[in-house]
């Protein structure tokens, strides 16, 4: 089943044409990762779905739901986070948990107990009697992913909720999203970082401007934004004499020799590089390694947010790039 779909929603706030025709289709049990540029449309769709905005038109559904028709019926199965978290500072951590679980109309017999559940899944137990206040932003990240479970949400938005941490607070947080993920929640969460991403979800969107530009896997994405085969040369000796020597190769765009080994950037197209071994062999280069160089993560999101780029793999549409403000 459908957990969350988005179809060709469009959301205006004055002059800025925030969502511009979106779409998107989360499966039951997806780690879906929602991902683009600040100001592409991310939390607006988020704060669509968790019912706290109108979309000017178009259709959001979360488990068959509409978000404006049946609202009622959608809140109790959503948790969100929200991207900012204020307020309730002076609270202990325990009673904030036990406030939010009796606003969910959890009965008050069990909200011990789904409060500590809480609490050990969030990892916040040894801070369990603290104010709130006193809380590190990791940990309060924490408490606002808490907070989101206390009434067992099928389906989980997080609007970035690793934003803002150290790298150990962010793989901690990863880590208890991939339990939920495992626990069979269906999540959908933001980021504009893809590389955070790829050891968590399942598929992913790539939204620019308010529409989307991709959808897919990882690995999809990674594929479709390469453009050039880059490899790693090492040679025993002569890096700078065998770089010079390829440079002028028809089939090789771009080659240097730094510490001693070679960076070579083939043509656009050619795929096969075998030729390159054979050529330093046959020219008595003592080869080493050849070895193709992983497109990166952030080149990939790079490139498939380049509206030039784009226009001229898919040119269906001139984007309108007048609209949108990138934050
Ligand atoms: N309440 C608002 N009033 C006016 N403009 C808004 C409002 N909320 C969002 N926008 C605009 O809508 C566009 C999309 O914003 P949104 O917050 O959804 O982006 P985002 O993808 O979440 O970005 P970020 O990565 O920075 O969080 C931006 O141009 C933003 O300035
Ligand atoms: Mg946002």
């Amino acid at each position: 089943m459908t957990a969350i779909s988005v179809e060709n929603l469009h959301k205006r706030f004055g002059k800025t044409h925030a969502l511009q025709g979106l779409s998107l289709a989360v499966e039951e049990g997806d780690v879906y990762g929602f991902l683009g540029p600040n100001g592409a449309g991310k939390t607006t769709t988020m704060r669509i779905l968790a019912t706290l905005l109108r979309p000017d038109s178009g259709t959001a559904r979360v488990l068959g739901h509409d978000v404006i028709e049946e609202a009622t019926a959608v809140r109790p199965v959503i948790g969100y986070m929200p991207d900012t978290s204020g307020a309730y500072r002076d609270m202990l951590v325990h009673e904030y948990l036990e406030f939010f679980a009796a606003a969910y109309r959890v009965p008050a017999s069990q909200r011990g107990h789904v409060v500590s559940d809480c609490i050990t899944l969030t990892g916040l137990h040894d801070k369990r009697n603290e104010l709130i206040e006193a809380l590190s932003r990791g940990m309060r990240q924490r408490l606002g992913l808490a907070r989101c479970l206390v009434h067992d949400p099928k389906v989980l938005i997080l609007d970035e909720p690793a934003s803002g941490l150290d790298p150990r607070a962010r793989i901690e947080i990863l880590e208890v999203l991939r339990a939920l993920g495992d626990m069979g929640k269906t999540v959908l969460i933001s980021s504009h970082i893809l590389s955070e991403l790829r050891h968590l979800c399942n598929k992913i969107c790539i939204i620019d401007l308010g529409k989307s530009i991709y959808s897919g896997t990882i690995a999809e994405a990674l594929e479709r934004a390469r453009t050039a085969h880059r490899l790693q040369i090492r040679l025993v000796d002569r890096a700078q004499e065998a770089s010079d020597m390829l440079r002028e190769m028809d089939e090789i765009r771009e080659a240097h020799a730094t510490d001693g080994s070679i960076v070579v950037e083939l043509v656009e197209g050619i795929a096969d590089f075998s030729f390159v071994a054979t050529t330093l062999v046959h020219k008595g280069f003592a080869l080493l390694t050849i070895r193709e160089e992983e497109i990166l993560l952030e080149d990939a999101f790079i490139r498939l947010t380049d509206t030039d780029t784009l226009e001229a793999a898919d040119a269906p549409v001139a984007a309108d790039t007048t609209s949108g403000n990138r934050g």
